[in-house]
């Protein structure tokens, strides 16, 4: 690239103003606020709920986000200039730009293909997709959709070992370059917003695709349809009978052989007995580098001595995390706590973060605060909510984008260069 050559932000940037003069706008608004009015005119009720909402109060998301509204950033003159470098590899995975893919379950609330969706426009513009283990669609076919581009895969530790070392197998046969393990989830959260509607998408069969197609999940299945006793009848109500259709439809095989079978009701009760696991503890932890040859991530982190024990326990990366403001209501901000996190572990550790990412500025403040990379969450599945998979990827093209400009304007020319100095605390 010659030292003139224009970032990914102005051939984004100019691209958008030239079709603007023949009259067409942007698929998807390039600014967050409009971005989430946008999405949630084109979802349910349960969809929005799902997506947007978050535990309690919802005070988490608004740590989030008063976070980054902490800090400023101090651009510096007259030094910038000439092509910028946002690349960088992360546990052996080359990333175009310094984000990722988050993984977003259930994600069929929004579009029934959105795991396909996701991942060919992660496909399309080279960003690394973290697969989550609630996905719709079984992550074998995930794959087969992006060829050779990179995916990484989530995993919820399950009650059942044998689902654990499943799902890590076929992690590893569909090219997953790295274990993202998240620990935050050993529960549900409270969620007043699903609560509120009554509604999870699991218990409709929707997100559960990993599962259905696992062969030790199904052997499951089949061992509590031999078990069963005939119980008592759920009552019948419409929307049971819309739930009943939503297992069916979902589940492999034919609608008509699924009317008639009880294996898919019995899925979405093992699923709701077995995904999780409450007792996770770091002796679980301890077995998974003798389980998988793959990095692994330990997602969900927020105290620098969790960061600390997590690297003794021979782990490759972390994820600060506090799953975008949906586990515990009134948690710390995730940036605040990758602060300490980074302090803790030196500078050589990986440390990945996200909760709170809406825009290359966002990107770049997460990045000077010791952020090897970040995942974005929430705006893709608003950019897939309006525009499906060019939603997607016109969500990861502004953020990058607007990272370039702002490095361009800051008087940076690649990612190293994006310290602390570059940041002032702002009063809050
Ligand atoms: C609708 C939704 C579903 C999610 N599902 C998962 C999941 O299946 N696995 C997981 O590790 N994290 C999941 N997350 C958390 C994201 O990976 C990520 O941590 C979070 O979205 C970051 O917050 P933000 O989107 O507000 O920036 C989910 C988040 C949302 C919004």
């Amino acid at each position: 690239m010659s030292d003139l050559a224009p970032g990914p932000g102005r051939v984004r940037q100019s691209r958008i103003y030239r079709d603007g003069v023949l009259g067409s706008r942007p698929a998807v608004p390039t600014d967050f606020a409009g971005l989430e009015r946008a999405a949630r005119k084109a979802l349910s009720a349960q969809a929005w709920a799902y997506v947007a909402g978050g535990a309690g109060e919802g005070r988490t998301m608004r740590n989030n986000r008063e976070a980054f509204d902490g800090w400023a950033i101090v651009p510096r003159m007259l030094r910038g200039g000439g092509a910028r470098d946002l690349t960088r590899t992360v546990l052996g995975t080359p990333l175009p730009v310094p984000f990722l893919l988050a993984p977003v379950g259930a994600g069929q609330l929004v579009d029934e293909d959105a795991d396909l969706h996701t991942a060919r426009a992660a496909a399309a513009t080279g960003v690394p997709y973290v697969f989550t283990n609630q996905a719709g669609t079984p992550l074998e076919r995930t794959a087969a959709a992006m060829g050779d581009a990179a995916r990484w895969m989530q995993l919820y530790w399950s009650t059942d070992e044998g689902l654990v070392d499943s799902l890590i197998q076929r992690a590893e046969n569909a090219g997953a370059g790295a274990l993202v393990v998240t620990l935050d989830t050993t529960v549900l959260g409270w969620r007043p917003q699903d609560l509120n509607l009554g509604s999870l998408p699991f218990a409709r069969g929707l997100g559960i695709g990993q599962y259905t197609s696992d062969p030790r999940f199904t052997e499951l299945v089949d061992e509590r349809v031999r078990r069963a006793r005939p119980g008592e009848r759920p009552k019948v109500t419409l929307a049971a009978i819309r739930s009943l259709l939503s297992i069916t439809r979902h589940h492999p095989g034919s609608f008509r052989a699924n009317l008639r079978s009880p294996n898919p009701r019995a899925a979405v009760e093992t699923f709701l007995d077995i995904y999780s696991n409450p007792l996770l503890s770091w002796e679980h932890i301890a077995t998974l580098r003798g389980r998988t040859r793959l990095p692994i991530v330990l997602k969900g982190i927020l105290h620098p001595d969790d960061a600390r024990r997590a690297f003794d326990h021979g782990v490759d990366g972390i994820v600060v995390s506090n799953h975008g403001g949906r586990q515990v209501d009134s948690a710390i901000a995730s940036l605040d706590a990758l602060v300490g996190v980074r302090d803790a572990v030196g500078p050589d550790a990986t440390v990945l973060m996200d909760s709170g990412i809406r825009t290359g500025a966002d990107v770049f403040t997460a990045l000077a605060l010791g952020a090897d990379a970040v995942l974005l969450g929430r705006p893709y599945m608003y950019g897939m909510a309006v525009a499906g998979q060019r939603g997607v990827e016109e969500v990861i093209a502004n953020v990058a984008a607007e990272l370039d400009l702002t490095m361009a304007l800051a008087g940076v020319r690649s990612l190293a260069e994006i310290t602390r100095d570059l940041l002032v605390p702002r009063r809050r």
